[in-house]
C-alpha cells in the first residue's frame, strides 16, 4: 500500500506482512498476516514515529521517502522498541545520521544493546512536549504495554494518539486503513482480542495504568502500530480493552473453554457427555483440541470465559504433553480466576490430576474437582464425569 495521509500532513508509512508464520517466533499469523504501521509527520521538523521490521526495511524506505527527502527527517520517535518495530533502525540511522532518536527511559539502553546506537539519542519524560512547529509531540510513558520503555505519542492539534502496540491487532490491512471503511470490524475485532490475550494480557495492571494516563486527552484518531485506525469510533477499542481488563481482573463472560486432547480416543469418548451437560444447562462452550490448535487461538476464550474443563490422559505419570503447553501458556499470560474440572484416562499410572491442581493453584482457579479413570470410562466415571461437568456449569452461567 502507499502512503495514506489521515490528518493534515500526519501519514501512515506502515507495511503489510503476509509472509511470516509466527509473529514474535510464537503466534500464528501465516492466515491473516499482521501491519507494522508507522507515521510521518510532516512539519517544520519533520517527524517519524515508529519503524518497521528488518524484512521490510526496502518497503518501508520507499514509503516514506515518497513523502519527504529521508535527509529531511528530524526526528524518530521511538515508541516502543521491540523489533517489529525498530528492525529497520540501523539501516535508518545509516542514512539519516543527523536524525535524533527520541525514547524513553530503557530504550536508550535497549537502542545501544539492540543496534549499537548512542549518539543522537534524546530521552523524554513523561509528558514531556516537543515541538515540531505547527503540532506538538507529547510522551505519555506506557510501560508493559508492552515492554518497559513503551511510551505514548500525543499530537493534541489533531487529538491524535499513536498507540503503538496498544489498541493493535493481528491482521493485514485488507483495503483501508480506516475503521470507518469497513462494514463489519468483527475480523478486527477478533484479532485485537487474540493480540491482546497473546501479547499484551500478562500486563493487565499496567494497562489499567495507562488507560488512566490517556484519559484526560480528548482523542480523535487512535492510531497504533497494528491494525486499522480509530477515527469514526476511537472510543470503541478503549471500550473494548476496558472489557478484557475487566476478565483479567476476575470479571467474566459467562460460559466454558473446553481443553482436550486424546491418545486412543478414551478421554475423548467421554466428551459427548461433557457437551450435553454443558447444553442441557444452556451454557456456551468453545471447544479445543490440544493436539490440533495453537494456544494462540484458545487464549481468547481462556481469557474471557468462566469455565475450564481440562480433559487429557495422563502421560507417562504427567500430563497429557499438548495439554502442558497450552497450559503453560495459559499462565504465562495469566489466564486466572477460572472454574475449572479435571478428568481423563490412564493405562497404568495417574498423574494427571496433580499436574492439574499444581495448575489451578498457582493460577487461582477455582477447581471443583477431578478424575482420573483407567482405561475405558464405565457407567461410574461417566456418572462423576457428568457431576464435574454439572458442578462447573452452574458457576459459569
Ligand atoms: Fe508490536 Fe511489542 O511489538
Amino acid at each position: 500500500m502507499r502512503p495514506v495521509e489521515i490528518r493534515p500532513d500526519i501519514f501512515w508509512v506502515g507495511v503489510n506482512d503476509r509472509s511470516t508464520e509466527l509473529f514474535e517466533g510464537l503466534w500464528p499469523i501465516h492466515d491473516i498476516g499482521v501491519s507494522y504501521n508507522s507515521y510521518l509527520i510532516r512539519d517544520e521538523k519533520t517527524a517519524l514515529v515508529d519503524l518497521s521490521k528488518e524484512t521490510f526495511t526496502e518497503d518501508f524506505i520507499e514509503q516514506v521517502a515518497e513523502l519527504v527527502d529521508l535527509n529531511k527527517i528530524d526526528y524518530i520517535i521511538i515508541n516502543h522498541m521491540e523489533p517489529d518495530h525498530t528492525g529497520v533502525l540501523q539501516r535508518i540511522r545509516k542514512l539519516v545520521p543527523n536524525a535524533v532518536f527520541v525514547g524513553m527511559g530503557k530504550a536508550i539502553e535497549m537502542m545501544k544493546d539492540f543496534y549499537g546506537v548512542t549518539e543522537n539519542v534524546k530521552v523524554v519524560k513523561h509528558e514531556e512536549m516537543l515541538s515540531l512547529g505547527k503540532f506538538t509531540l507529547k510522551f505519555l510513558f506506557t510501560p508493559l504495554l508492552h515492554w518497559p520503555e513503551t511510551m505514548m505519542t500525543y499530537v493534541g492539534e489533531e487529538k491524535l494518539i499513536f498507540t503503538c502496540d496498544g489498541f493493535g491487532g493481528f491482521g493485514s490491512l485488507n483495503s483501508s486503513i480506516f475503521d470507518d471503511d469497513y462494514e463489519d470490524l468483527s475480523l478486527y475485532e477478533g484479532e485485537m482480542l487474540r493480540y491482546y490475550t497473546n501479547i499484551v494480557a500478562a500486563f493487565n495492571r499496567n494497562v489499567v495504568l495507562a488507560l488512566d494516563k490517556v484519559a484526560p486527552y480528548p482523542i480523535e484518531v487512535i492510531a497504533p502500530s497494528h491494525g486499522i485506525i480509530w477515527r469514526k469510533n476511537p472510543q470503541r477499542p478503549i471500550e473494548l480493552y476496558k472489557k478484557w481488563i475487566a476478565y483479567g481482573n476476575g470479571e467474566a463472560d459467562p460460559g466454558v473453554t473446553v481443553l482436550y486432547g486424546s491418545m486412543y480416543r478414551n478421554t475423548e469418548r467421554a466428551m459427548d457427555q461433557v457437551l450435553e451437560e454443558f447444553a442441557k444447562a444452556n451454557v456456551p462452550v468453545e471447544v479445543f483440541n490440544v493436539s490440533g490448535v495453537h494456544p494462540s487461538y484458545m487464549l481468547p476464550s481462556l481469557w474471557s470465559k468462566r469455565g475450564l474443563i481440562v480433559a487429557c490422559p495422563t502421560y507417562e505419570r504427567a500430563m497429557f504433553p499438548s495439554m502442558v503447553h497450552a497450559l503453560d501458556i495459559a499462565e504465562i499470560k495469566k489466564v486466572k480466576n477460572k472454574v475449572a474440572a479435571y478428568f481423563g484416562s490412564y493405562a497404568w499410572s495417574g498423574g494427571a490430576k496433580a499436574v492439574f491442581d499444581g495448575y489451578a493453584e498457582r493460577l487461582e482457579w477455582d477447581a471443583v474437582g477431578g478424575l482420573e479413570f483407567v482405561g475405558q470410562s464405565k457407567e461410574n466415571d461417566i456418572a462423576q464425569i457428568r457431576e464435574l461437568v454439572r458442578a462447573v456449569a452452574q458457576k459459569s452461567s
